[in-house]
């Protein structure tokens, strides 16, 4: 085997990404730039990845716990949280399933939310990462809908959403599941290639009419608050 080995620098950390988990793209700076973590914390990241926002959390004094279905992202937590000298607990599970009975101040996730038209679903780690059912929102309901019971008081769910899954129905989720919902951060990032590929498909599932006519060059990515009562 002479495969190579890669890495990704930043914030003075450094990152092993194995083959099958995805690298850091533009939505995981953002939702890493736009997280607000305070020392003493205790956060749960679900969908951790390779684990970006879960040690740069623990580099800022916040006791985390990282999820993932995908059993080498998992590692790859492990593994990078011991490479920059942070603790990460990385349970392997689907949503909350890892933390039943768990209650956290902050629950993030930058979670797998392209729609994904009939037939495209696969099972692999690639599909994980990207596919978020029919609308988008296979996962995000799921953690919407979770949240309140995995909240310390005061406690804030944060996500991120690309504008064409709706930002007016993102805000009624959270209200809906009992949480003050916001909008903390926004910004502008190249359309993504996959959703180049699921064009008609995302127009069929846009109830917002978040995108433009033609062939987008750019998307909106919006991260989201819910802040428990
Ligand atoms: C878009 S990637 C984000 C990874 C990382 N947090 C980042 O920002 O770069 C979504 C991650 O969620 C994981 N995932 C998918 N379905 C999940 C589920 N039901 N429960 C927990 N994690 C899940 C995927 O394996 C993938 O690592």
């Amino acid at each position: 085997m002479d495969d190579g080995v890669l890495f990704y620098a930043w914030r003075d950390c450094l990152f092993r990404v194995p083959d099958i988990v995805q690298p850091p793209k533009a939505g995981s700076r953002f939702f890493c730039h736009h997280l607000s973590v305070r020392a003493g914390e205790r956060v749960l990241e679900i969908g951790a990845g390779l684990g970006l926002a879960a040690v740069l959390a623990a580099r800022a004094g916040a006791a985390v716990v990282a999820t993932d279905v995908v059993p080498a992202a998992v590692t790859a937590v492990r593994v990078n949280a011991a490479l920059n000298g942070v603790e990460v607990d990385a349970r392997l599970g689907d949503c909350y399933a890892p933390v039943a009975g768990e209650r956290f101040d902050l629950v993030c996730s930058n979670p797998p939310q392209m729609p994904t038209p009939p037939g495209a679903d696969r099972e692999d780690a690639q599909a994980a990462a990207d596919n978020g059912g029919s609308d988008g929102w296979a996962l995000l309901d799921r953690i919407i809908a979770g949240a309140p019971a995995h909240l310390a008081p005061r406690g804030r769910l944060v996500f991120t959403i690309f504008d064409f899954l709706g930002i007016k129905t993102a805000l009624a989720k959270v209200e809906a599941a009992g949480l003050v919902p916001s909008v903390l951060a926004r910004e502008t990032q190249s359309f993504p290639r996959i959703g180049h590929e699921r064009i008609a498909h995302l127009r069929a599932m846009d109830r917002e009419a978040a995108l433009p006519p033609g062939r987008p060059a750019t998307v909106e990515r919006l991260m989201i608050e819910g802040r428990a009562r």
